[in-house]
């Protein structure tokens, strides 16, 4: 492309379709672009790089993997409508969330224990994170203090994701850690109380917290080290006492129920001023209805990437039932099988207003810490700009359905392409 286009000019942010330039201009440099960001090949790569344990719980999905399949199928329904000659020297991948400017519709979903990825776990995501201006959200199943998250942060819009325990005393002692290292929203998850049923994690014991791995968020908790010391466990003889007590109090298998939202909204409100609450893992356009009439500034349409409920319908589809349901009345957002810029388009398309990626960034920072995030989460926002650019459109407010032609819903049985 030529470096002199004058995109730059009408936006506010960087012109990330350069990025393939500057990969394609690499080898002259005497530089190799990191690795390759085919989805396939990124997860192969990862799977090389990884412990039997990391691979294991990062690629995990509940039962048959019948919900993941089902995620990837409902993409390949939906295809884009481009249009030609519309000046998309005018363009700009900008877009606000919460009440913050960020570079792209595209967020960091909260993945918990990123240790097993990479040793520094959650500190070179949260700093690309801000590099990029994309929202970051920490997962409370975290391996970094959420002070420590915050500062690698900085300026970065974050967001924190609440496991909810059901000691309230902790539940609040989070919310305001989170609050005091930066963190201007709460996104409660409600699809898992516990994990779902994923055959090779269980077949390996693979539950990092009891081996004593990523506790390190609640043991620097104030109220849960009160708790241990009245437990009698000491996480310097018994670290794995106390990652066991710690995550049984996350993922402590005990549904929280409708009546338990109020209070929270209330607390997190009085605890931040007021900023925004909404919950993640909603499916059912029922539940999507309680939600807004429960007071949600949002919802994250989610079925957790397919790791909880086997054999559940493609949030994609959820996506388009819940936006056409309450779509006017709560900011709706989008996660779960998202595997490159036409995705992010797709859920744009369907009604989302924002898109979390999650097993991208894992794959990236498990193959080459903080290079491997950063040249994913770039790919993306490139291969996300040069679709805008090449498919005719100038703003994300623009992407509305009117860009996709769409087949009846069908859950064929389509294999992901790596394994037709
Ligand atoms: C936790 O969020 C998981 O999916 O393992």
């Amino acid at each position: 492309m030529d470096p002199n286009a004058p995109n730059p000019k009408h936006r506010n942010t960087p012109e990330y379709a350069r990025y393939q330039r500057e990969l394609f201009w690499a080898e002259n440099e005497g530089v190799t672009p990191p690795f390759n960001t085919d989805p396939d090949k990124l997860e192969q790569r990862a799977e090389q790089k990884l412990s039997e344990g990391g691979w294991y719980y990062a690629s995990s999905n509940a039962g048959q993997s019948l919900t993941h399949l089902a995620n990837r199928q409902a993409f390949y329904r939906h295809k884009v409508l481009p249009r030609m000659l519309v000046d998309t020297n005018k363009r700009d991948t900008k877009t606000s969330i919460f009440g913050h400017k960020v570079s792209a519709p595209i967020g960091f979903a909260p993945i918990g224990i990123n240790k097993i990825y990479n040793p520094e776990g959650e500190l070179p995501v949260a700093q690309v994170a801000k590099e990029l201006n994309l929202p970051y959200c920490l997962s409370t199943a975290g391996s970094q203090p959420i002070e420590d998250v915050g500062k690698a942060n900085g300026a970065g819009p974050r967001f924190f994701q609440l496991y909810m325990p059901h000691d309230d005393e902790l539940t609040v002692s989070l919310l305001k850690r989170a609050w005091d290292s930066g963190f201007t929203a709460c996104i409660l998850t409600v699809d898992t109380w516990q994990l779902g049923w994923r055959h090779n994690d269980v077949n390996t014991s693979d539950y990092a917290f009891y081996k004593g791995i990523g506790a390190d968020l609640g043991l620097s908790d104030p109220v849960f080290q009160k708790k241990m010391k009245e437990a009698g466990i000491d996480p310097k003889t018994q670290p794995k006492e106390a990652g066991a007590m710690w995550i049984d109090n996350v993922w402590h298998g005990r549904a929280h129920t409708w009546e338990k939202i109020p209070w929270l909204i209330k607390t997190w409100k009085e605890i931040s001023g007021g900023k925004p609450f909404a919950i993640k893992g909603i499916q059912r356009v029922d539940d999507a209805r309680k939600c807004v009439e429960v007071g949600c500034d949002g919802i994250v349409v989610s079925n957790h990437a397919g790791r909880q409920v086997d054999g559940a319908i493609a949030s994609l589809d959820a996506l388009e039932n819940i936006v056409n349901a309450v779509g006017d009345k709560t900011y709706i957002m989008y996660d779960s099988g998202v595997r490159g810029a036409t995705d992010v388009f797709k859920a744009l398309a369907l009604g989302a207003k924002f898109v979390f990626v999650g097993r991208l960034w894992v794959w990236g920072l498990s193959i080459m810490g903080t290079t491997g995030v950063r040249h994913v989460m770039k790919s993306l926002l490139a291969d996300f700009d040069i679709m805008m650019n090449v498919a005719g459109c100038q703003s994300v407010d623009q992407i509305d359905r009117s860009w996709l032609e769409s087949q009846p819903k069908s859950y064929s049985l389509v294999q992901e392409r790596s394994k037709l």
